[in-house]
């Protein structure tokens, strides 16, 4: 039996640990977190992060052979293995402010687990980190010449939030990095056992730090990249009367295309892809490569150019003022069955609205609490519903910003009785059928399709 401690009971921590630990009978877990109120929710019956099917996961090995703590230390102290999955957001001051990440809570986690332990561990990076973060945290552990070796890996996190439990069940691979000397080599099997337990060898794959600390954030720059050029199509379409949804299947069924992430929409939310681009960005800057760092730039400017392109679409086809117009934006959350509204383009339309004097209410199934937090003071200038059909009420326009299935299947002859005339929907994730919502008589705009209007002159 191994000691397992999770250092850090966030979105991944939280998620991912309950599932290796039901796969894992024989190894005790702790998940450790310094927020004494996110730990008491994962010891309660609501669990602090929405994801389907994770509460069964975290009921049947809660108690078993899973615990939660706020005592980091003494976890530490009895830890044989330590997964550390602080957040690790841009950095908001000082050099490379904007742009790299802040490694100050890795930091302090390195030098707690220096301070606290009495024998060797391994260290795994789970938190996605610059290249060469690995360097940095044996430096500070191996520093104090008390006789104890770390082995610091890298096994980087791909899992996506609302199919946590499925990515992480079933996941394409799993990475892990390690050093070539013989104990970073015993340190890499470990892992690679661990992960055993249910994941076919085959998927698990090894290779040096660097490659796999890079390998996480080339990943999600990868994906936030189709996204951005798919999107920059729809502006294309839209001018041209070509579908994007039509473009994106023909394109996609070239396998060397590929049909995933070609989904036009609002943009890309999450904590992580404008994060971990711009932490790109600033390493190619940081090792003088100025043209990669501006290329993958634009992924993230893209991006921005979409949100706002969105939310003056809004503007302009609504007579060039939404100023006291009630508007109903529909999902606040950045993606679909999940509770998180980091990033979320959702927030950034509604923002923009605000700004133009737009009388905002918003509706989610899950998202609402976060996103009152996340909109700080402007809060008070938004009404939070939980019914679609109330926020639509006397509305002059409803906006679909986040694609959960429960708005497709709302009766829109229903929300058309009960808006101003001319009714606008703006589908912000192609997930309604525009066709029949134009018949009950909405003006609606998709993303990257022609407009159907019944205003003359549009
Ligand atoms: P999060 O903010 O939800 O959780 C991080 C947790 O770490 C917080 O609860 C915080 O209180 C805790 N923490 C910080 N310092 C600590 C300390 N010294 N001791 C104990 N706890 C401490 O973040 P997250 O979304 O779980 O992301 C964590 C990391 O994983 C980031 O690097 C992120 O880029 C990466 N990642 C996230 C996702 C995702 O879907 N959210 C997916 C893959 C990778
Ligand atoms: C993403 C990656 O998919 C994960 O592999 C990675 O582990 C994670 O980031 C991370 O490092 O945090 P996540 O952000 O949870 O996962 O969710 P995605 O499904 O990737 O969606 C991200 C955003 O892109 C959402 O706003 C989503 O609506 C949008 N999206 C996605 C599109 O607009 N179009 C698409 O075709 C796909």
């Amino acid at each position: 039996m191994a000691n397992i401690l999770c250092i850090g009971a966030g979105y991944v921590g939280g998620s991912t640990m309950p599932i290796v630990a039901s796969h894992c009978p024989q190894h005790r877990f702790v998940i450790v977190d310094i927020n004494e109120a996110r730990i008491a929710a994962w010891q309660s019956d609501k669990l602090p992060i929405y994801e389907p099917g994770l509460d069964e996961i975290v009921t049947k090995t809660r108690g078993r052979n899973l615990f939660f703590s706020t005592d980091v230390n003494k976890h530490i102290a009895e830890a044989d293995i330590i997964f550390v999955s602080v957040n690790t957001p841009t950095k908001t001051f000082g050099q490379g402010a904007g742009r790299a990440a802040d490694l100050q809570y890795w930091e302090k986690t390195a030098r707690q687990i220096l301070e606290n332990s009495t024998t060797s561990k391994i260290v795994v990076e789970k938190s996605t980190l610059p290249v060469r973060t690995a360097e940095a945290m044996e430096r500070i552990l191996n520093s104090n010449g008390s006789g104890l070796h770390f082995d610091v890996l890298s096994n980087p996190e791909f899992l996506a939030e609302g199919t946590a439990v499925r990515d992480m069940e079933n996941p394409d691979r799993i990475l892990i990095g390690g050093r070539e000397t013989e104990s970073g080599r015993k340190g890499v099997e470990t892992l690679v056992e661990l992960y055993a337990n249910w994941v076919p060898r085959e998927r698990i794959i090894t290779t040096n730090l660097w490659s796999s600390e890079l390998s996480k954030l080339v990943a999600n720059a990868f994906l936030a990249q189709r996204i951005s050029s798919i999107n920059s199509i729809s502006a294309l379409c839209e001018m041209t009367e070509a579908d994007v949804s039509e473009v994106a299947h023909a394109i996609g069924l070239d396998n060397r295309i590929g049909k995933y992430f070609l989904r036009a929409g609002v943009g890309f939310g999450g904590s992580c892809f404008k994060k971990d681009i711009l932490n790109l960005v600033y390493l190619c800057e940081h090792y003088g490569l100025p043209e990669v760092a501006r290329y993958w730039e634009q992924v993230v400017a893209m991006n921005e150019y979409q949100e706002m392109r969105f939310a003056s679409k809004m503007v302009s086809s609504m007579f060039n003022t939404v100023a006291g117009k009630r508007i109903a934006l529909f999902g606040a959350a950045f993606k679909a069955n999940t509770n998180d509204t980091r990033e979320s383009p959702a927030l950034e339309v509604c923002r923009a609205l605000l700004e133009e004097r737009a009388d905002i209410v918003i509706t989610d199934p899950q998202a609402m609490e976060n996103a009152q937090y996340d909109l700080g003071e402007l809060a008070k200038r938004v009404t939070f519903e939980a019914d679609p059909y109330a926020a639509a009420q006397g509305a002059h326009a409803v906006a679909i910003l986040t694609e959960w299935s429960q708005f497709a299947q709302l009766d829109y002859e229903k929300i058309y009785a009960s808006m101003i005339r001319p009714a606008f929907l703006f589908d912000g994730r192609n997930l309604v059928d525009h066709l029949k919502l134009y018949e009950i008589g909405f003006n609606v705009y998709p993303i990257g399709k022609p407009a159907l209007t019944h205003l003359r002159s549009q």
